[in-house]
């Protein structure tokens, strides 16, 4: 199915013969094509919005916050990007490791210490496994995203970038693939160059081209932006990249909740994400880093378990993964990280996508309908993400009022304030959809808005 939906979405950037072609054999992913070709086809999903074999009611039972309720209203959990919710899976793992398996690993002999450490490698091979890499030395656990871009910045960075090298990232960066960088180049007296966006919210592939050069180290690049949902196309920028040989980092976090990600199709140099967007537990995340380029980095931090010996005259490194792991991990979330993967990978990509499509295309028209709203990030490609100003009313006051009607969304810069800048606007109110959301949780969020917007005239 990794193939299916990227050959859609090939497609769709394709043109409409191509296209209409395909929408002919294809029947599971409508709605992305409809996005792309709403003025030539209209292309129907079931009138309700229905995935086939995709049972909503089911999966929200399987997240036991979802039944909460807020201010006497159910909730509506629309703030995903910031973080998602923990399927019961993840919840049992967690409290049976501290019951049943908590001992220090990579250390003990007894039988405690190996049964942890062995759900600790195995949780770190089925990731390996579940984003394509070559080899379980290739991934790195990490406290999460921003974690692992600070990673890379101090040792592939501070060893491969000098005076007047430049890095590349986009002009629709979270902060914490911002600042690393910055932090780096202040250090080293480099560049930070920054590919613009248009008005839709889509990297202007021109303007990224034109920035790469001989004195570029690194491009730096989100998958999926977390403020406008914007889907980048990863594959022709690092294409673009690797013919002048510069490495890519991407920011997979916003990613991973929605999309297959295979790092060897996508022949990425690293990629980072966060076990807490992708329906696992916070303080956990990965790298992933090709183990050519790993094996040529300096560790990160020093300390236990990143060490083959020590001598006060000189220290030798543990192989890869542990070089990069120093002191005792978090044992307990990273086997639990595990669990979350095998959750989306027992419900599927496909189905997953297609009911966010569906979720996507009509959040998009409900909410653009209303009266004084503007939706900021248009991009052809997106995902999961309804970012929008609404005219004379601010968005702190639009989250504390869908507050009350038990409706959670965030309402800020979303950590990527050059957003902000680049619309000219100070913050907006974000929807951010996950794989348990409905169409009616978007219908109450319309009423919300609605009702808000009367009281504001
Ligand atoms: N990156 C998170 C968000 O988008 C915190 O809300």
């Amino acid at each position: 199915y990794p193939a299916l939906g990227r050959r859609c979405l090939d497609t769709r950037l394709r043109g409409y013969d191509k296209a209409t072609r395909f929408f002919n054999q294809c029947t599971t992913f409508e709605c992305v094509l409809m996005k792309t070709l709403d003025e030539e086809i209209s292309v129907s999903v079931s009138s309700n919005g229905a995935v086939p074999n995709f049972d909503v009611e089911k999966i929200r039972a399987d997240f036991p916050i979802l039944s909460l309720e807020v201010h006497g209203k159910p909730l509506a959990y629309l703030d995903n990007a910031a973080t998602t919710q923990k399927p019961r899976v993840v919840i049992d793992a967690i409290r049976r490791y501290y019951e049943a398996e908590n001992a220090n690993i990579h250390r003990g002999v007894y039988y405690l210490s190996e049964l942890a450490t062995k759900k600790y490698e195995d949780s770190r091979k089925f990731i390996q496994k579940f984003i394509n890499a070559k080899s379980a030395k290739e991934i790195i656990f990490t406290r999460g995203t921003s974690e692992s871009v600070n990673l890379v910045a101090a040792t592939f960075g501070r060893t491969n970038v000098g005076e007047g090298d430049e890095i590349v990232i986009t002009g629709m960066e979270h902060h914490s693939n911002i600042v690393p960088w910055q932090l780096l180049c202040e250090e080293k007296g480099a560049k930070l160059r920054i590919a613009p966006i248009d008005d839709d919210g889509d990297v202007i592939f021109e303007e990224f081209e034109k920035l790469l050069n001989d004195r570029t180290k690194l491009v730096a690049a989100v998958y999926v932006s977390n403020s406008l949902g914007t889907v980048n196309p990863v594959r022709e920028m690092i294409q673009a990249a690797h013919e002048r040989e510069i490495p890519v980092l991407l920011d997979a976090a916003q990613a991973l909740p929605h999309l297959a990600v295979d790092v060897q199709e996508l022949d990425c140099d690293f990629l980072a994400f966060s076990g807490h967007k992708v329906f696992g537990p916070t303080g956990i995340g990965v790298l992933y880093g090709k183990e050519a380029l790993l094996d040529k980095m300096p560790p990160y931090q020093g300390g236990g378990d990143m060490i083959l010996s020590v001598t006060f005259e000189k220290t030798t490194f543990n192989e890869l993964p542990y070089k990069f792991e120093a002191g005792t991990p978090n044992i307990a979330d990273g086997i639990a990280l595990s669990e979350a993967l095998k959750y989306i990978e027992k419900v599927g990509y496909e189905r997953i996508q297609k009911h966010e499509c569906d979720l996507l295309a009509y959040g998009e028209k409900t909410i653009s309908e209303i009266d004084g709203v503007r939706m900021i990030g248009t991009a052809k490609n997106k995902a999961g993400v309804l970012s929008f100003v609404v005219e004379d009313v601010h968005p702190h006051d639009i989250g504390t009022m869908l507050d009350h009607d038990g409706i959670a969304v965030r309402t800020g810069h979303h950590c990527t304030q050059p957003v902000m800048d680049r619309y000219n606007i100070p913050a907006t109110t974000r929807a951010s959809l996950a794989l348990y959301n409905t169409r009616e949780e978007l219908d109450r969020l319309a009423a919300g808005l609605r009702k808000i917007i009367e009281v504001f005239r």
